[in-house]
């Protein structure tokens, strides 16, 4: 089946529109027509180096379509339903899956790129990304990596559920879950960090404090909820969370960002019991220096969050629900479409912080 894709051919270079073809589905695995990818900033990090991928490669693991064929072994979709493919497609046998840890699955990378995937229009294998690829017209992926969803959800807002608005709203609720009354601090508002705030806005959260060197997404911060807004050019900004929340630092600090000097001050701006959650991606070769002492004098907890401790089955119709129903505008996220074509100007946007998501349709 010959699809267009954007292939990454060689770590740092820009993305090429080409030809692919998709290989035969295998029992286990849907082919899915997408209908909307967003641009995630990992799919960048993984087209610098900043992140690990293999090369050549379609990237994009934030989609959404239509089903097109199914496995004889795939029951719980048929032809014509709308999905959202999630990045982890958990075994659901493992140890960790047995927990409930799905997002921590010891059987959906191994699973995920032993999967046959697809070629160049001259034969070479490609890798998939994450086993979604959804910088495309069409993908394989496992069956057990798509949600179905309603029909009536535009497939834009759907798509951002399968990476940013799961990892970001699953952190707020589940990895380090916001009590009501509490006060909460997000350093980064791209689209995961957004969705952090909205998820901690619908959890009752009293403060919200966002962080951002983009005036454009603090501006987007208040309208999503934040109750202060920081700009780090105004200085330390551990310090201006201190000074907000009565010289304690807040609740729970979130790093949507993924650099080590923002998890330092993340923890910086953590109160003493309160919990720093890193849910950005760092470098592989990143390391944060902590104060042994501050961590057991202050009592910190520092957890990391992988994609938001998310159960798709579960966790991405309750967040289109909250979107339907108004309580998170995940809509507000998409600030621009654009056609496969135009995915290295995407990642301008991301590289520039120009608007917040812009979201591949075909
Ligand atoms: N943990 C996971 O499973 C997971 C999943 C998805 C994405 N991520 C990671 O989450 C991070 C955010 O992703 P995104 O798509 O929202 O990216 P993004 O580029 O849209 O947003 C990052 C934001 O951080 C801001 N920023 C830069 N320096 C800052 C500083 N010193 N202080 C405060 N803010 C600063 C930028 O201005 C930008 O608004 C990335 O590292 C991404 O790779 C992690
Ligand atoms: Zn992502
Ligand atoms: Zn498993």
């Amino acid at each position: 089946m010959r699809e267009r894709a954007a292939i990454l051919r060689e770590i740092g270079q820009p993305l090429e529109i080409g030809d692919i073809v998709l290989a035969d589905i295998a029992p286990n695995q849907v082919r899915v027509r997408i209908a909307a990818s967003g641009v995630c900033h990992s799919d960048l990090s993984q087209a610098t180096g900043a992140l690990p991928a293999g090369a050549p490669c379609v990237l994009g693991h934030e989609g959404a379509g239509v089903i097109e064929a199914v496995g004889s072994e795939v029951h719980h979709v048929e032809v014509g339903d709308h999905v959202v493919i999630a990045w982890t497609a958990a075994c659901g046998h493992c140890w960790f899956c047995n927990r409930g840890e799905l997002h921590l699955c010891r059987n959906a990378i191994p699973d995920t790129y032993a999967m046959p995937y697809a070629t160049d229009a001259d034969g070479a294998a490609l890798f998939t990304s994450m086993g979604v690829s959804s910088f495309a017209t069409a993908t394989n992926c496992l069956g057990r990596a798509v949600v179905p969803i309603p029909r009536d959800i535009p497939f834009d807002v759907a798509a951002l559920v399968g990476c940013g608005v799961a990892t970001g709203a699953g952190a707020a609720l589940n990895t380090a879950p916001v009590e009501h009354g509490t006060s909460v601090a997000v350093l980064g508002l791209g689209g995961v960090g957004l969705a952090t705030l909205m998820a901690a806005a619908v959890r009752g959260a009293a403060e919200i404090i966002a962080i951002d060197p983009v005036a454009a997404r603090r501006e987007a911060a208040a309208s999503f909820g934040a109750t202060h807004v920081v700009d780090p050019a105004d200085g330390d900004v551990a310090r201006q969370v201190r000074a907000i929340t009565g010289r304690r630092g807040a609740d729970i600090v979130f790093e949507a960002v993924g650099r080590s000097a923002t998890i330092d001050t993340a923890i910086k701006a953590t109160r003493r019991g309160g919990t720093t959650c890193v849910v950005g991606a760092a470098m592989p070769g990143d390391d944060v220096a902590l104060s042994a002492y501050d961590l057991f004098m202050n009592a910190k907890t520092l957890v990391g969050c992988q994609y938001g401790s998310v159960v798709p089955a579960r966790d991405f119709p309750m967040l289109l629900e909250l979107w339907r129903n108004g309580r998170m505008p995940l809509d507000r996220l998409v600030t621009r479409r654009v056609a496969l074509d135009e995915v290295n100007d995407a990642f301008a946007d991301l590289s520039s912080g120009a608007g917040i998501r812009t979201v591949l349709v075909n």
